[in-house]
């Protein structure tokens, strides 16, 4: 029985995180490890995510799946965040999750846990490297242990060659390139939890 406690945290407007953190549920629960899917609260107003019909379909969507809470920081000891990019970082939903993470760092609570993120964008160039990297600040200054993909198997390359974290360019298929490259760095943060919490 595998060690690892996976919180799988995603933010999606329009649905294309929601998706990436389905596939990469599915691989998690392929190795055995306990798996929360999550969701990262909605903090936009009704008014402004109602009049986006797509907006509106995802919060329809995505009803059922649990709000991340820091309890589930506290019992996760592997982490990966799934968000879109905004204006070439991470969208404030997600940070404002972030930003009820200060007991928890200041108690040493996060670090040492592996964390990986993915992020989508509108376009290929748009800023997706920049909204994962600048998660991987936040993650450093927890003292958490950043397990990228790096080019550790032909399936990064093959999804675009993204070695920092797969990302998604909105409105383009989840193809077999791309559930691989998900489900490579899902089971690769898995394995490299699996020898941290020994
Ligand atoms: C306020 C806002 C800012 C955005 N900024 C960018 C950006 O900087 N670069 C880009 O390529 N796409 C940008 N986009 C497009 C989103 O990244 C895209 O809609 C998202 O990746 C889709 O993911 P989701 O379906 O999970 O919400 C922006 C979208 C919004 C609404």
């Amino acid at each position: 029985m595998s060690n690892v406690k996976l919180a799988i945290l995603f933010y999606s407007t329009y649905g294309t995180n929601h998706q990436m953190a389905d596939i990469a549920a599915e691989a998690a629960h392929a190795t055995g490890a306990e798996v929360r899917l999550l969701r990262i609260a909605e903090t936009a107003p009704e008014a402004v995510v109602n009049s986006q019909d797509g907006w509106k379909a995802e919060v329809e969507r995505s009803a059922s799946i649990p709000v991340a809470t820091p309890e589930d920081m506290a019992w996760a000891n592997a982490y990966l965040f799934s968000a879109p990019t905004r204006f070439g970082g991470a969208p404030s939903q997600l940070r404002a999750f972030i930003d009820t993470l200060g007991g928890q760092w200041y108690a040493g609570a996060l670090a040492n846990k592996a964390v990986s993120a993915m992020t989508s964008a509108g376009n290929p160039h748009g800023g997706q490297e920049a909204t994962t990297l600048g998660l991987y600040t936040t993650f450093l200054h927890w003292g958490a242990i950043i397990v990228a993909p790096g080019f550790t198997d032909p399936a990064v390359g093959a999804a675009g060659g993204n070695p920092y974290g797969y990302s998604h360019t909105q409105g383009t298929p989840f193809d077999d390139k791309a559930k691989a490259a998900i489900a490579h760095q899902t089971t690769r943060l898995i394995s490299i939890a699996e020898k941290l919490a020994v």
